[in-house]
């Protein structure tokens, strides 16, 4: 009997990452899941969410630890994908985000840690099982990665740009091993990441709405099917419209 698809969801246990997993465990598949937080109880009846392991992954010994055990999980089975998406954007203990003329620049090297360096680390943590599964990678991006955003800081706007800038790089890199590499750049979602005043973009987009986590998720869902196989290197904007303006 061949294996189940596996596929490893970062940050998981809220918002967009958890809508993710529920959508591949809806579609059958074997997922494993971190976050620095346990999954909510009732994700834990499904017998597919095989394993969810707590982990903060701006931490490298952490994020290293996670590798280890999510691989331990697959035993050697293949892994046919692996969804980049927890990431943060915070702010400075005055509430404003961090940018170019305010907040520690130590703050700005935790928001790569976690926006930038753990998709690399995962991305080589991970690239043997993903070689045998003949995988894929998913990079949750932002739309903020490509134009001055209102709201969100510099350190996150960057921190994206060059995630997106590394997707590229991946999948020059990693088509050797037969994975494919794309990313996908969502707007403005509904989740706990964004507050009250994003509402005022709303007339800036031109569906007229505020996206879904299950718009991202669906759009994820179908980049890693075999549907995309000649698909890599690529970044898509989940956004409604907005980045067009
Ligand atoms: N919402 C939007 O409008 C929007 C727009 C563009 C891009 N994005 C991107 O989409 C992704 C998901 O965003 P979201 O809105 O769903 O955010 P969210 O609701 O704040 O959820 C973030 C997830 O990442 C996990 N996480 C945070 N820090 C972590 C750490 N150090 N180690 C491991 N896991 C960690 C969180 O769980 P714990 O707190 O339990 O660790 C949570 O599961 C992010 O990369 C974000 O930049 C979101």
């Amino acid at each position: 009997m061949s294996p189940p698809k596996s596929v490893v969801v970062t940050g998981a246990s809220r918002g967009i990452g958890h809508a993710i997993a529920r959508r591949f465990l809806a579609e059958g598949w074997r997922v494993i899941t971190c976050a620095r937080a346990p999954v909510p109880p009732e994700c834990r009846i499904d017998p597919n969410w095989a394993s969810h392991i707590v982990a903060d992954l701006a931490n490298p010994d952490s994020a290293e630890d996670f590798v280890a055990q999510a691989n331990a999980v697959l035993n050697g089975d293949p892994l046919r994908a692996l969804i980049n998406n927890a990431g943060i954007s915070p702010k400075t203990p005055y509430r404003e985000r961090l940018g170019v003329l305010n907040g520690s620049i130590d703050g700005w090297k935790d928001v790569f840690e976690l926006n930038f360096y753990a998709p690399l680390r995962l991305a080589r943590g991970f690239a043997s099982a993903l070689h045998r599964g003949k995988g894929c990678i998913v990079n949750i991006t932002s739309i903020a990665g490509h134009y001055v955003h209102p709201f969100a800081g510099s350190a996150y706007s960057t921190s994206k740009a060059a995630l997106s800038g590394l997707t590229r790089e991946m999948a020059a890199e990693m088509a050797q091993l037969g994975v494919r590499v794309n990313a996908v750049a969502p707007g403005e979602i509904r989740t706990e990441m964004i507050s009250a005043e994003y509402e005022a973009l709303v007339p800036r987009i031109p569906l007229e709405r505020m996206g879904t986590t299950a718009d991202v998720a669906g759009t994820v869902f179908q980049l890693c099917s075999d549907d995309f196989a000649y698909v890599t290197g690529s970044e898509i904007f989940v956004t409604g419209g907005q980045h067009l303006y």
